[in-house]
Parts: structure tokens; C-alpha cells; sequence
């Protein structure tokens, strides 16, 4: 972390997990233990169906509710998808992009997150840009081109003064739901290689300011070792974020002064 430059931020990914009446339970129990979270911002990312209990469930703490996807489109004809315009109009501020399943299972290749993001800034959301690489490709060594390719082509066409909502997250493939963390040093180093792009893509005022989260695995016994490293400006979390408990321990994690 280094909040002398850039926002603090952990954000829970709940995937497809947990139905409205869940959310409410889980933010009633994690409202109970919430410190006062001067040092970083939460965030929530929750199924769109579920954003409305949550945003309700969470009213007056200072959890946000971030959508898990968006659609590339404006408006139209594309059953079953949700717009940039729709998200904003709720409220929303945060949207992921590009997360690995969504790359996995529906073919979100590089162009359609470059075009999920430019529709996303375009309303007013703040993306979180995912980006990763496999197993294999690291064992190939080829994961610092890939990450250049994937953060070049993601940031294609966003204006360098709309940079400052954007987030990106490292999210190595092997570590998510694996149980297996990236070292703090392996992760560091990629989102020190993510900040190294963007630096020669926008300049180094922007690059210094943009917050680059790490995620895979991340839970209540790694954050505070993941955190200290200088480039990791929080977390992107999965399984941890589904347990109020733990949640809340990585929340502290950032949260120290
Ligand atoms: P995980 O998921 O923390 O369960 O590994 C992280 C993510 O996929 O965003």
C-alpha cells in the first residue's frame, strides 16, 4: 500500500453466491464487527439480482455495492444483459471487468473487456480491470507480456483523465479458489509491472495514482503480508469475502495506520 498516492481498497467478489436474504444476514453480522475504516474504502461486489438488498442491507456503513460484470452494449436488443446506464442509474460506483471465470466460461477475450471498460467509464462507473495469467504461461515465462498485452488492450482508448477511476486487479489463474496465494513478492512484482504500463501509457502522476489490487486466495492470515508490499493497494477477494469473520480481519488488515 502506499496511501500517501492512491486509494486503499478492499473489495469482496461474491461470484454466485449468496441470495438476497443472505446478504442482508451477512451485513447485519459484519455491521456488528466493522472497524472504523478510515484507511481504506469496502466494497462489496455482489450478483446483479442481489445488488438492490445489499445496497439496502448496507445504507449508512461505509460499504459500497459493486456489480460483478457488465455489458458492452449501450442499450438494445442483447437479452439478458445489464447496461453501464442501468448499474449507475442504482447507484452503483464499482463494476469488475474481465475477471478470469467470465474470460474462462463466457469469452471474455481482451477486446470485450477493453469494450466493457470504455462502456463502463463512459457512464460514470469505476471499472476493476482483472487481469492474470495461467499456470502455464508463468511456467513459460511469459507473464509479463501477457500482462502488458492484457492491461494495454483493457486501457485502449480510456482518456488519461478518466484514469483515476479506473482500478485494476492482478488476479493470478493458479491462485484463485485454489488456496494457493501468489508469495507477496510474486504478486508485488506483476503489479509492479501492471504500474510500469500504465506509466508509459498515461505518465507517472497517473500511474503513481492508480490503485492495482491483488487477488487470488487472499485471506485473513496472508492480507496484512500482501498488503505491506508497496504496490499492492488491496485486495480483490473471493471465498474470504463470503465470511463475515474473515472479511472483516482482512478489512484490518488494510486498516492500520
Ligand atoms: P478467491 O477469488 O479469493 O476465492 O481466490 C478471488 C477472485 O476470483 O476474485
Amino acid at each position: 500500500m502506499n496511501r500517501r498516492y492512491r486509494k486503499t481498497i478492499i473489495a469482496g467478489n461474491w461470484k454466485m453466491n449468496k441470495t438476497a436474504s443472505e446478504t442482508k444476514a451477512f451485513a447485519d453480522e459484519l455491521k456488528t464487527m466493522l472497524p472504523k475504516a478510515k484507511w481504506c474504502d469496502i466494497l462489496v461486489c455482489v450478483p446483479f439480482v442481489n445488488i438492490a438488498a445489499a445496497q439496502k442491507a448496507f445504507k449508512d456503513t461505509r460499504v459500497a455495492i459493486g456489480a460483478e460484470n457488465v455489458s458492452q452494449f449501450e442499450k438494445g436488443a442483447y437479452t439478458g444483459e445489464v447496461s453501464a446506464a442501468m448499474l449507475k442509474d442504482l447507484g452503483v460506483k464499482y463494476v469488475i471487468i474481465g475477471h478470469s471465470e467470465r474470460r474462462q466460461y463466457w469469452n471474455d477475450d481482451d477486446l470485450i473487456v477493453n469494450k466493457k471498460a470504455l462502456a463502463a467509464v463512459e457512464a460514470g462507473l469505476y471499472p476493476i480491470i482483472c487481469v492474470g495469467e495461467s499456470l502455464e504461461q508463468r511456467e513459460l515465462g511469459v507473464t509479463k507480456e501477457l500482462i502488458d498485452l492484457q492491461v494495454k488492450t483493457a486501457l485502449a482508448g480510456i482518456p488519461a483523465e478518466k484514469m483515476r477511476h479506473v482500478v485494476i486487479a492482478y488476479e493470478p489463474l493458479w491462485a484463485i479458489g485454489t488456496g494457493k496465494t501468489a508469495t507477496a513478492e510474486q504478486a508485488n512484482e506483476v503489479n509492479e509491472e501492471i504500474r510500469t504500463v500504465i506509466r508509459k501509457l498515461y505518465g507517472a502522476r497517473v500511474a503513481r495514482s492508480v490503485t492495482i489490487l491483488y487477488g487470488g486466495s487472499m485471506n485473513e492470515k496472508n492480507a496484512e503480508e500482501l498488503l505491506a508490499q508497496p504496490d499492492i493497494d488491496g485486495g480483490l477477494i473471493g471465498g474470504a469475502s463470503l465470511v463475515p469473520e474473515k472479511f472483516n480481519a482482512i478489512i484490518n488488515a488494510a486498516n492500520q495506520e
